[in-house]
């Protein structure tokens, strides 16, 4: 059967906490613009941790200005840091002309803080660009770094190499529904790392919906929360034009 996508119009502090979602995304006005539509929601943290399940990760977009605004707000929340991606773009925004030009965005993943990594779902992404064959790639194991699982994995068909955390993919400029929207791609990347094989993932900043194709792409079910009737309304009309929705 093929998981439900769902747009719910409201505002994602109030989640009737239908899950148990396999993941949740958050991709928040920054607040780093004095643009109508860029304020910072505040709160929203709390709801996110309330609904995550201990084997369940939180994703968010923001950049590093966001981060340190709000590290309060996530550690209150009991949220823990775990590791961060970059995603480097095509282009970027200049906003300045006094600093270099940004062509990034961070992607940072949170689980609860009375969880333990060991038991959150977490799929390794791996390339198939390595150059030598049927090797045994072995992780380094710095002195200083103390434990880290996982430092050995087996190649499997002599090409696959852990992702990088920095992760080029074109952003939408010229087609995209929602000024800042994230590529399918890149989302799909996240939701294979997080998302179990037919979890549902939350996302409650749904925007145009990408992370609803990306989930669909990935085979999971998705629920995105939009405050803005309109913009609900556009990634309806996104999602229904490439997958069946369940009703609004
Ligand atoms: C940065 S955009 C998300 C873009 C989206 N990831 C995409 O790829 O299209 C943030 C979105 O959150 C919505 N929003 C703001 N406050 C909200 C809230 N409290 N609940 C749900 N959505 C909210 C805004 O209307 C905006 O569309």
């Amino acid at each position: 059967m093929t998981p439900e996508i769902e747009i719910v119009t409201g505002d994602c502090r109030e989640i009737d906490a239908s899950g148990p979602f396999g993941m949740i995304l958050a991709d928040p006005p920054y607040g780093d613009t004095s643009l109508d539509w860029d304020r910072r929601v505040k709160g929203w943290q709390a709801v996110a941790a309330e609904t995550l399940q201990p084997t369940a990760s939180l994703w968010v977009f923001g950049s590093l200005r966001y981060f340190m605004a709000e590290a309060r707000a996530f550690e209150e929340a009991g949220l823990r840091y775990a590791q961060e991606i970059v995603w480097e773009k095509h282009n970027g925004s200049g906003f300045h002309a006094d600093r270099f030009k940004r062509v990034h965005e961070l992607a940072v993943q949170f689980y609860r803080t009375d969880a333990a990594w060991a038991g959150v779902w977490n799929e390794v992404q791996t390339t198939p660009d390595a150059v030598q064959r049927s090797v045994k790639r072995k992780k380094g194991r710095p002195a200083h770094m103390g434990h880290i699982d996982a430092a050995a994995y087996s190649s499997e068909d002599g090409g696959p190499r852990i992702m990088r955390s920095v992760i080029y993919a074109r952003s939408c400029h010229g087609r995209a529904i929602h000024p800042t929207e994230k590529p399918v791609d890149l989302l799909e990347i996240l939701i294979r790392t997080s998302c179990p094989p037919g979890g549902i993932v939350c996302d409650m900043f749904a925007g145009s919906g990408a992370a609803g194709e990306a989930a669909r792409n990935a085979g999971r079910g998705y629920v995105g929360f939009e405050i803005d009737h309109t913009m609900a309304n556009k990634a309806r009309e996104r999602l229904s034009a490439k997958l069946p929705l369940v009703s609004a």
